[in-house]
This record gives structure tokens, sequence and C-alpha cells, in this order.
């Protein structure tokens, strides 16, 4: 398996994901403000895998603490805490990690349980969230494997893989266990401008598993569609709303009208944790702007004229009517989403 992350005795070591696919080399962050720095320059990156790097970030803060009471342990907490949670704002994965750990923290903090113990239980669960992550992983490639074609191209966008979890993937994980299950697919990878994560890190990681690729640029698909060439899209998300609107990588919203408008059905693969229910619907979903030189840039070279205008929104927002079916590790969600949603949410792990 891929190793995206791994908690190790010296600190985490990240997997580069900016230096894919030429160069696989390693980051090792042996503090939680170098796990921030990490997860903000997209070493990490993918919803998921940054949930369980920013618990794992809260984690190295209290283990390498040299507090020795816990008042004085609380206030590092509330700054570790709030430097990761500065860093991405679109994935509530980030969120979510940030408070399983934080949660146990202040629950041992409360009972006065020894420090010692406290960074042992805190690691622990960092390690704990790795293992989960990657049991969703193939939970929801085993409930999403019929729902894939028996033999047909598949559309993804960006890269909702091994590498945006801690393994396996959410949306490739649906394509391993549909191909798991004998089905016959070839994916059709969106080069995903500006940073590339389909045609860098989605083709790379799916050649290393020897799955048929193609990666197309990002304005190619409603062609392809038109000829018949694309049997299904499935992409991961960064922020479902408890409606069902699903925030993605940017691009991924022009990719649901078209399948919609092709008769394609669009599913989107997402560990539970990335349904936020405190967020009703799309439009409140906070969108990541990020640096304008991923546009102007492509590998260093300069691409647009100096002082043009640029826009770079990180994600976009898929309206629920254009989805399908949500994959998720406890079932498949169907609309009506906000119905279906509270009752899975309801009926909790089990
Ligand atoms: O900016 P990124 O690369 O972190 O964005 C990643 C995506 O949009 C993924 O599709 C999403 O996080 C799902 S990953 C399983």
């Amino acid at each position: 398996m891929i190793p995206t992350l791994e908690w190790t005795p010296e600190g985490v070591n990240f997997l580069d994901q900016t230096k894919l696919p030429l160069e696989e080399t390693y980051v090792l962050a042996t503090d939680y403000k170098q796990v921030a720095t990490v997860i903000r320059d997209m070493i990490v990156r993918g919803a998921p895998a940054i949930g369980v790097s920013a618990a794992m970030g809260v984690a190295i803060g209290i283990d390498r603490s040299t507090a020795t009471t816990i008042p004085a342990l609380n206030e590092e907490v509330a700054v570790i805490c709030e430097t990761l949670a500065k860093t991405r704002p679109t994935a509530v994965n980030l969120f979510w990690g940030i408070a399983q750990v934080r949660d146990l923290y202040n629950e041992l903090a409360a009972k006065n349980t020894p420090i010692r113990e406290i960074k042992a239980a805190v690691v622990a669960l960092g390690q704990r969230l790795y293992d989960e992550d990657i049991a969703a992983c193939k939970r929801m490639g085993a409930h999403g494997a019929s729902l894939m074609p028996k033999e047909g191209t598949v559309l993804t966008h960006c890269n909702a893989g091994a590498l945006a979890t801690c393994g396996y993937g959410s949306a490739l994980g649906v394509i391993r266990g549909a191909i798991e299950a004998g089905h016959k697919i070839h994916v059709f990878a969106d080069e995903t401008r500006p940073f590339l994560q389909g045609a860098r890190l989605t083709a790379w990681e799916l050649m290393k598993d020897n799955i048929p690729t193609t990666v197309l640029c990002d304005n190619m698909s409603a062609h392809l569609m038109s000829k018949g060439r694309i049997q299904a899209v499935i992409v991961g998300a960064d922020r479902i709303a408890a409606n069902g609107d699903t925030a993605n990588k940017i691009g991924t919203y022009g990719v649901s009208i078209l399948a919609k408008e092709h008769g394609i059905p669009f599913y989107v693969a997402a560990p539970f944790n990335t349904i936020d229910l405190a967020t009703a619907h799309g439009n409140d979903i906070p969108i990541e702007q990020r640096d304008a030189r991923e546009v102007t840039h492509s590998n260093g070279k300069q691409m647009t004229p100096d002082g043009v205008g640029i826009e770079n929104p990180a994600f976009d927002v898929t309206p629920a009517k254009y989805i399908t079916a949500i994959i998720t590790e406890r079932g498949v969600l169907r609309a009506p989403f906000d119905e279906s949603i509270k009752a899975m949410a309801q009926k909790g792990t089990n």
C-alpha cells in the first residue's frame, strides 16, 4: 500500500505529494508547527489524509510538550489546535481530526491523568484514526463496487485515492473494490488544474497498481461523454453539507452537470466524517482561495503575462441534485439526501 503518512518514533513522516510523480521523497515533521506547514503547503492533501494528519499534529504537539502541569499543557493544546485549524478551511475532516484528539485530551486532563499517560493515549489515538481511515476506505470500496460498470470507463476528478487518505482511497477505493470484484475498469483521470492532482497523483498511484489509466485535460470530458466513452463518474469530497451539497476540487461541479446532461451516474465517495451536519447548505461551505502563483506558473515557469488578474478557488460545490449517490463506509446514501444523511447519522456506526 502507498505510504501517504506514517507515525514514527521520530515524528510524522509524509510522502511529499508536491514532488510526485517525478520524485518519491519524504518529509519528516518533528513538531506540530511542521505538521501545519506540511498540510498548508499540500505536501499531504486530500480530506481524509488531512484529517488524520491534523489529529497526529495535535498528538505530536502534546507528546513533545515540556509542560509539567495540566494548566500549562491546557494553554499549549489551545495554541496547537488553533495553529492546525488555520491551515486549510474547506475539508471538514481537518476540524474533525483536531476535535478527536482535543476531546480525548480534555477528558483525560479533567481527570488529572498523569501527563505521561495523556501523551501515550493521544499518540495511540492518532494511530487508531489512521487504521480506521484505511478500514473505512475498504468498506467504501465494498459498498460501492456494484455501482461501477461491469466493464467500462470511469471518470474521476482530482485525487481521491490512497494518496488522499491513509491508504486505498475513497473514490479510487471504490474503483479498486470493483476491480477486486472482477469489473474491468479503465480510469479517465482529469488532470485537475492548477495543482494537477489528477495528472500527477491519480495517474501515479493507479499506474503503480497496474490499473489502466488515461489522463484527460480538464476540458475534454464533455466531448468524450458525448461519444459514449464514459460510463460513470466518481469523485471524493472535502465537505458534504447536511442537504447533500458537496464541496470537492474545483471543476467537480462542471463535471456533475455534464454527467447529468449525458445521463451518466455521478457518484461521491467519502467517509462519514466528511459530512458536516452543522452546515445546512453548500453555500455555507468556506471555499479556500489559494495563491495566484499556482495558476500563473507551471513547474516554476511563468505561463501568464505579468499583472493579469487571477482567480484560484481550490474547491466548488456540486448541488445535491446532480449526485446519483454518496458512498460512505456505513452504506450508500440516495436522494433525498437531507433525509438519508440524517437517518444514517442517527443510526450511528452500526
Ligand atoms: O486540495 P486537495 O488536493 O486537498 O483537494 C482534494 C480533493 O478535492 C479530493 O477530491 C477530496 O479531498 C477527497 S479525497 C479522498
